[in-house]
């Protein structure tokens, strides 16, 4: 029997281990430490039955449309912005993603940040590199304290619920949720609020971003909504980069407007070089690493690949985003 071929864009941990356990597949991965080409892509995808894609892999309505033989597309992601789902509902092609096994990961991700921003840890870390450390020094480096203080959530969903009682539970800080949410409410064990934009840009010390990219959260941190907030703040991203306008942040830390700015996602990614952004000590820019951790990385390969599998024998995906088989 012709074994059915899986191919992943990237290589991924735990990869090449599962294709030794499971012989009766065909897996194959770009070797190569780089994105691949769309033309690559396309190349690999003709040559497949199923995919494992990377977020930074645009499965568009074209590539769908021209790669209708595919069995199924897992991406190595929860966020699914790189993907036409409408095409893929249309056509059939069943898509997986990795939800819930980042949570954790992307929320320390954030409070990372938060911590890194509020401390002024970058400045301090290349002080001290820089040998300007002398003495100890009552007045330098004084940041903000989190206690106490009101925290705004843009996305409320599972990440942003998860940074959300973290900071609740280790400062018990207030938490404001962006009006537009529909998130499952009744299920938090912490108290929050959610407040129309007009409370949130009076009273956040901070804001975190954890919603999808929509066309309604796609340059929502801009120049109009940092002008809004009436307190200094520190903006922190582990969303998507698209979601803030990165000369807008660059003005609104100039002005002060903006404390600090953390980020763990850009746009482009990456982060063009010669990014003003990346030249202040008030913003601290992650190479998109969120969802790093050994374990989490080794369970979205899984995931991926039970999604692949279940889409193979024609039966429900475990982690779903589009789904022929569902009854
Ligand atoms: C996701 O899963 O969408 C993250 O951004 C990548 O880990």
């Amino acid at each position: 029997m012709v074994k059915k071929r899986i191919y992943a864009t990237r290589s991924l941990p735990g990869l090449e281990e599962w294709a030794r356990q499971n012989g009766q597949y065909d897996v194959q991965w770009n070797k190569e430490s780089r994105d691949l080409t769309a033309q690559e892509l396309r190349d690999h995808a003709k040559d497949t039955d199923l995919l494992i894609t990377m977020l930074s892999d645009q499965i568009n309505q074209a590539f769908l449309s021209d790669n209708q033989h595919l069995l199924g597309v897992s991406n190595y992601a929860v966020g699914v912005n790189n993907i036409d789902l409408n095409e893929a509902t249309r056509l059939g092609i069943p898509i997986g993603h990795t939800p819930n096994v980042l949570t954790e990961a992307t929320a320390e991700t954030a409070l990372t940040l938060l911590l890194m921003c509020s401390r002024k840890i970058k400045k301090a870390t290349s002080w001290v590199e820089k040998g300007h450390w002398t003495t100890w020094e009552p007045q330098i480096f004084n940041g903000q304290s989190l206690h106490g203080k009101t925290v705004g959530i843009i996305g409320f969903g599972r990440i942003g619920q998860s940074f959300a009682r973290k900071v609740y539970q280790l400062w018990k800080c207030h938490i404001l949720v962006y009006e537009r949410e529909s998130a499952k409410r009744n299920e938090c064990d912490f108290p929050f609020q959610v407040v129309s934009p007009s409370e949130f840009h009076k009273k956040c010390d901070v804001i975190s971003l954890h919603c999808p990219l929509t066309p309604e959260t796609k340059g929502l941190i801009n120049e109009d909504f940092i002008n809004k907030m009436e307190r200094p703040f520190i903006l922190i991203n582990t969303a998507r980069g698209a979601c803030h306008i990165e000369k807008d942040l660059y003005q609104g830390l100039k002005s002060e407007k903006i404390l600090s700015v953390g980020l763990d996602v850009t746009e482009p990614e990456p982060m063009a070089k010669n990014s003003p952004l990346l030249k202040k000590e008030d913003c601290i820019v992650l190479p998109h690493i969120g969802s790093a951790t050994q374990e989490t990385r080794e369970k979205m390969t899984t995931m991926c690949l039970e999604n692949l599998v279940a889409a193979l024998e024609r039966r429900p995906l475990p982690y779903a985003v589009v789904d022929p088989f569902k009854s």
